[in-house]
């Protein structure tokens, strides 16, 4: 049996990839410092499978707790989830951002190198593309970002390429395996309803918006902006269901011991569905599939928005053996029961 550490297991993606780990067979070790997330969504984790992670309350900045935690645990790999994700955030606390995400990442690489654990699956994000006028990006395409936590997930992944780089070099007995994962927008919920995404105050993002709207918990959603160049003048993006989104991370363990990887590599893949959604078109589902009243008005574009941004997924089916299995009904209608039955989260 293979022992993953998932670092920010806790959290909104971390906690439905233990689920899908433990479900798979997987011994599953979460490190989180519940920044950002609580408990109770690993007790919940326990409800659905019947299984419990080992959980190490730490922060991952801290060398001697995950040295320990190798020491102790016999890791094969490691999922890195934990850092900080708010844009609007970052760009008025940068060094809280670098520090977390960028400072936080080089401790665990040391720590890892240490123990001889090289095997690491990375969640980074589409915000490492350049705005380009090609709408659909493949990993092939070129990286810039534009804000302080677009740029920390652009660091970390140049880190880790120098890294596997190294390793060439230096001719490792045990070289480096490293997935870049780069998400679009992970949306919904596990099925069951009982983990979902927890936001901290008023959401910055779309889905959580909309369905605090429909439970009455807000008043207004504001689409921002409808002059677009898209179909319906509102902003079209590519959302993956949190589920098909941890598969992923699952079917890249299962990668590391392929032929591309074999003598060590670092390399990138979209996780998307390859198909954009509007605004409107996410709205006017969201109705259909939950018989709720989703109250809007347009106002204007939101500061460093694109007008539309989707995956090639190609990549992640040729070499990963992955693609997504559901639509965007079952995204919404699952994100609904979460938020209906957890109307205060995990509270
Ligand atoms: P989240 O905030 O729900 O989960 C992150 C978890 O990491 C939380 O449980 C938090 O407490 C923990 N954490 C943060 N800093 C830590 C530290 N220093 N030490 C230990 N634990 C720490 O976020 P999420 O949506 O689950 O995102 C997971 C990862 O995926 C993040 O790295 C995020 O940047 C990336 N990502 C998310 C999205 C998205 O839309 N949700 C998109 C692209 C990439
Ligand atoms: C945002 C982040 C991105 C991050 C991603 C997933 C910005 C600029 N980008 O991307 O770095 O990787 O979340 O976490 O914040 N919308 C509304 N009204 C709202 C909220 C959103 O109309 O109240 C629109 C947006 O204009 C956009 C779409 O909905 O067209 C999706 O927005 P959002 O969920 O914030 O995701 P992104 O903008 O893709």
């Amino acid at each position: 049996m293979q022992t993953i550490l998932v670092t920010g297991g806790a959290g909104y993606i971390g906690s439905h990839a233990c689920v899908e780990l433990l479900q798979a067979g997987f011994k599953v070790v979460v490190v989180d410092n519940f920044s950002n997330s609580k408990p109770e969504s690993l007790v919940r984790v326990q409800k659905i499978t019947g299984l419990s992670p080992t959980l190490y309350q730490a922060d991952i900045r801290d060398k001697q707790a995950l040295s320990d935690i190798f020491a102790k645990e016999n890791i094969d790999a490691v999922i890195h989830f934990a850092g900080l994700k708010s844009v609007g955030e970052s760009c008025s606390d940068p060094l809280n951002y670098y520090n977390n995400n960028v400072y936080g990442t080089l401790v665990l690489l040391e720590a890892m190198n240490e123990a001889n654990v090289k095997n690491l699956i990375f969640s980074s994000s589409a915000t490492v593309y350049k705005e380009s006028t090609i709408n659909q990006y493949a990993e092939d395409f070129p990286l810039g970002s534009i804000n302080p936590y677009g740029r920390s997930k652009l660091m970390i992944e140049e880190i880790l390429r120098d890294v596997s780089t190294a390793d060439k070099i230096n001719q490792s007995a045990t070289p480096w395996k490293i997935v870049l994962l780069r998400y679009f927008n992970p949306i919904g919920a596990h099925e069951s309803g009982m983990i979902g995404e927890d936001p901290n105050g008023i959401p910055n993002n779309l889905l959580p918006y909309v369905s605090q709207v429909a439970i009455g918990k807000l008043a207004q959603l504001s689409v921002w902006g409808d002059d677009y160049p898209t179909r319906d003048g509102t902003g079209v993006r590519d959302y993956i269901h949190v589920v098909d989104l941890v598969k992923g991370h699952i079917k890249a363990i299962d990668a590391l011991d392929a032929e591309q990887f074999k003598n060590g590599a670092c390399k990138a893949y979209n996780l998307g569905t390859g198909t954009g959604y509007s605004v409107l078109e996410i709205i006017n589902t969201f109705e259909k599939v939950t018989a709720r009243p989703v109250n809007y008005k347009i106002a204007p574009r939101r500061a460093g928005d694109l007008a539309e941004c989707f995956a090639n997924p190609a990549l992640a089916l040729a070499e990963l053996h992955w693609q997504t299995e559901k639509n965007l009904d079952d995204m919404l209608a699952d994100a609904w029961r979460w938020q209906s039955n957890n109307p205060n989260g995990y509270e």
